[in-house]
């Protein structure tokens, strides 16, 4: 056969190895939980979004971030990044639905309506979830909000709500109401928010007694778990402990045995006894890492729900981008949403 010879994986990883190698601790590189396997064992740190943007924001030595995991938290890198550094994004295309629930002009238009409503510019205190633009969470921070991920979820709510009389939180619903339920809110002090619907699809008293408005967004990923499937696994393994993550909807967070951030799913797992089965809802790329990693346990997945965009990210990608150093296309942020954008995540890793 005619043509380019293959490359297979592992010329991409050496590849990658030696170019590690060659630039030392200039060049540090930052995947997420959810990545594929092989782009994962590279990583100099592998995390959860609230840590990997605590490692961009740490890495001091570092010339060239680049980082493995989908477009918002390369921005978030991109953001806390000193002067001298760069951010590098493998593969552009590899964004988040769950982000692009909410837009910068229809977060402007709500926050007109719900301020009218409420009679006061600072009745809401906006929260962002990470799963956000760089222009949301300027938005957010423009307007003495801070970002949070489900990670710090509850302690951002609990903060927001010391200081005005309600939390706005975009965009995804799930992680809101489950927030808010950890927190002992009523049901009837949630509402949800339909920017897709005039005037939100509230009615005005219902937003003046309301302690936690919710944006109508949710993660395909996350809420393809349900209930059905928690019945079976019980029915399947009546030994197994079932987790999943925040971004379910709440009647299966209801009925399994825990619910936390991906780093809490990292830790329940290492934390097992061996001989334990654990039934994990959430991504299944790192579901099968983490059964790969505790053989001597059974990690199973509650359902195989792959994020298509975090798969995107190839060892090809990495290899590219890497070979490229030091020229290649950095992110690039307008400085005015950086500016806004900065205070909101340090707030993040201040709460
Ligand atoms: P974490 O904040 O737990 O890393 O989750 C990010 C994410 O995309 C979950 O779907
Ligand atoms: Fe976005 Fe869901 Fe993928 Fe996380 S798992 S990156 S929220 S689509």
């Amino acid at each position: 056969m005619q043509g380019e010879p293959r490359v297979d994986g592992r010329q991409h990883a050496d590849a990658i190895r030696d170019l590690k190698k060659r630039w030392g601790p200039e060049l540090i590189l930052l995947a997420h939980h959810y990545q594929r396997p092989e782009v994962a064992a590279l990583g100099d740190r592998l995390g959860d979004s609230y840590e990997l943007a605590r490692d961009a924001r740490d890495a001091r030595e570092a010339r060239f971030i680049v980082f493995c995991g989908v477009r918002f938290m390369a921005e978030a890198a991109e953001v806390l990044r000193r002067d001298e550094q760069v951010v590098l994004h493998p593969e552009p295309s590899a964004g988040c639905p769950l982000a692009d629930f909410a837009s910068v002009e229809q977060a402007t238009e709500a926050w007109r309506g719900l301020s009218e409503i409420l009679g006061d510019e600072s009745a809401l205190m906006p929260l962002v979830y990470m799963n956000s633009s760089a222009g949301m969470k300027a938005f957010t921070g423009a307007r003495g909000g801070a970002v949070c991920t489900s990670s710090n979820a509850p302690r951002a709510f609990e903060w927001g709500l010391r200081q005005r009389r309600a939390v706005l939180f975009m965009p995804d619903e799930h992680l809101g109401r489950n927030t808010c339920r950890k927190l002992g809110l009523a049901p009837r002090e949630i509402v949800l928010y339909d920017p897709y619907t005039p005037g939100g699809g509230l009615e005005p008293e219902r937003i003046r007694a309301a302690r936690a408005v919710l944006w109508k967004g949710y993660c395909h990923v996350h809420t393809a778990f349900t209930v059905e499937d928690v019945a079976w696994a019980r029915e399947k393994h009546p030994e197994g402990r079932i987790l999943v993550h925040p971004e379910c909807p709440e009647p299966v967070v209801a009925c399994v045995d825990g619910s936390g951030s991906t780093s809490y799913l990292v830790r329940e797992v290492a934390a097992a006894a061996p001989g334990s089965t654990l039934i994990i809802g959430t991504e299944v790329s790192l579901v099968d890492r983490l059964a790969a990693e505790h053989a001597d346990r059974k990690v199973l997945p509650l359902r195989r729900s792959l994020c298509f965009n975090m798969s995107r990210i190839t060892l090809a990608h990495v290899r590219a981008v890497c070979e490229a150093l030091p020229g290649g296309e950095p992110l690039c942020l307008p400085e005015e949403v950086k500016r806004d954008a900065f205070k909101a995540l340090e707030r993040m890793l201040a709460i």
